[in-house]
């Protein structure tokens, strides 16, 4: 018995660290980066969002922890005001990933690949949303 457990406790161990691994492949390896992701929200965002005003986009100021598509006087889609959700780390970084994956019917026509890349903007977007 107690000879047996070994390789199995062990094979454990190494499947949890793969599977954390798979779950988190940039946070393993860097810490997001809150000023790379303001730069890269002006070069990839800044054509339709804002922080302070409504664009093509809605504003971003407050998008942390805000109800998805609630930002008043911005004119959403019904699919994203009626989504239910609220922006959070995990949730802004699937919407980046693929919004229509996220809310089928939605209007923004734009996303971002690269998970680091996603990682540095979500923290850009919670520090610009922290008074
Ligand atoms: C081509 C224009 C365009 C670009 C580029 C764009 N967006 Fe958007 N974004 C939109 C539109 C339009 C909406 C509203 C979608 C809807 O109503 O379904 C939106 C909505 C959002 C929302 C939801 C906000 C809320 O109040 O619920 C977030 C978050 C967001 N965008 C983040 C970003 C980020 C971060 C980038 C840059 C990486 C980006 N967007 C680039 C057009 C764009």
């Amino acid at each position: 018995m107690a000879r047996a457990a070994g390789p199995v406790l062990r094979a454990t161990a190494l499947l949890t660290v793969m599977a954390a691994l798979a779950v988190h492949p940039a946070g393993a390896a860097r810490a997001a980066d809150a000023e790379r992701g303001g730069a890269l929200y002006e070069a990839r965002c800044g054509a339709c969002h804002s922080l302070d005003a409504h664009r093509v986009g809605p504003m971003h100021r407050g998008v942390f922890g805000r109800r998805a598509g609630s930002a008043p006087g911005y004119d959403y889609s019904p699919a994203l005001k009626g989504a239910g959700m609220v922006w959070d780390a995990a949730s802004l970084d699937a919407w980046l990933k693929n919004p229509e994956a996220l809310v089928p019917g939605q209007r923004m026509g734009y996303s971002v690949p690269v998970a680091s890349d996603r990682d540095d903007l979500v923290a850009f977007l919670r520090r610009s949303s922290t008074p």
